[in-house]
């Protein structure tokens, strides 16, 4: 009697992603390869919070993932990056990062990629289990999180077509500048609610930030913004 191969266990499912972004109402992400607007310090400390902080009741050592495109890795000063307090996910389609041997972008607390999927798959083993396989401690990923798309515009145009981009966390800039680089699409717009994007409550937002917000309107200088969350089923 023959009898057939066992089968092979199914891979879990690919983990959620929350795409985190700040805009102008023209949908103005970036200019010149920086931010179009002067230094919002209570806004990137909001970002800062809220991409560090792991989902309530995770394994001791979890890390959230930052996952972004090159151009938004070099956007970062030298001194600041890898973004401290979570696992720096790079992509390019070389594959490598200039001024980072590829041998040593892990001890640096970098991953380097050459496509989003592959982003999220290595980043899937990690989460089920930590990832072990690169040998020895130092170079290996702890338990991951929150996975988080922080740019530019065309990784999250990519992660936008990915089923398992459920969620965009949007600080909108109620003012205008000039901006080269734009968020892909205007999530309360008619291609935004076709494709199923819906704002949120404030207590929706609270909830997957881990944090209260006393007003979601702020103002820095004369610059107003407004946090919102938007979700898709
Ligand atoms: N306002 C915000 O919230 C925000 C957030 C992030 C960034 N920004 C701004 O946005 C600008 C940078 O964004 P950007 O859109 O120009 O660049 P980006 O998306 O950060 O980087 C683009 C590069 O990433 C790689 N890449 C992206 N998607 C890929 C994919 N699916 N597969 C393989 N490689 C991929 C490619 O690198 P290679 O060319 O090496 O192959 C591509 O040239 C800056 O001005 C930055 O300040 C703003």
């Amino acid at each position: 009697m023959s009898t057939a191969p066992p089968a092979a266990p199914m891979p879990p499912p690919r983990p959620h992603l929350t795409l985190i972004v700040a805009a102008t109402q023209n949908l103005g992400i970036g200019k010149n390869g920086t931010l179009p607007w002067p230094s919002l310090k209570s806004e990137m400390a909001y970002f800062a919070r809220v991409t560090k902080r792991p989902p309530h009741a995770s394994p001791p050592g979890t890390k959230n993932a930052v996952i972004m495109g090159r151009k938004t890795w070099e956007s970062i000063p030298p001194k600041f990056r890898p973004l401290k307090d979570r696992v720096n996910v790079v992509v390019t389609s070389s594959g490598r990062l200039a001024g980072v041997k590829p041998e040593k972008a892990r001890e640096q607390g970098v991953v380097v990629t050459t496509s989003l999927e592959e982003a999220v798959d290595c980043l899937r083993a990690a989460g089920e289990k930590g990832d072990k396989s690169m040998g020895d401690a130092p170079t290996s990923l702890p338990p991951i999180g929150k996975l988080f798309i922080i740019g530019g515009s065309s990784l999250y145009r990519a992660a936008l077509d990915l089923p398992q981009a459920k969620r965009v966390l949007l600080t909108k800039i109620y003012k205008e500048y000039d901006c080269d680089t734009f968020f892909p699409l205007d999530l309360e717009g008619e291609e935004g609610k076709r494709r199923g994007w819906v704002k949120t409550s404030k207590q929706e937002l609270e909830e997957f930030v881990g944090e209260d917000i006393e007003d979601t309107r702020m103002k820095e200088g004369d610059v107003e913004f407004e946090l919102c969350m938007f979700e898709r089923g």
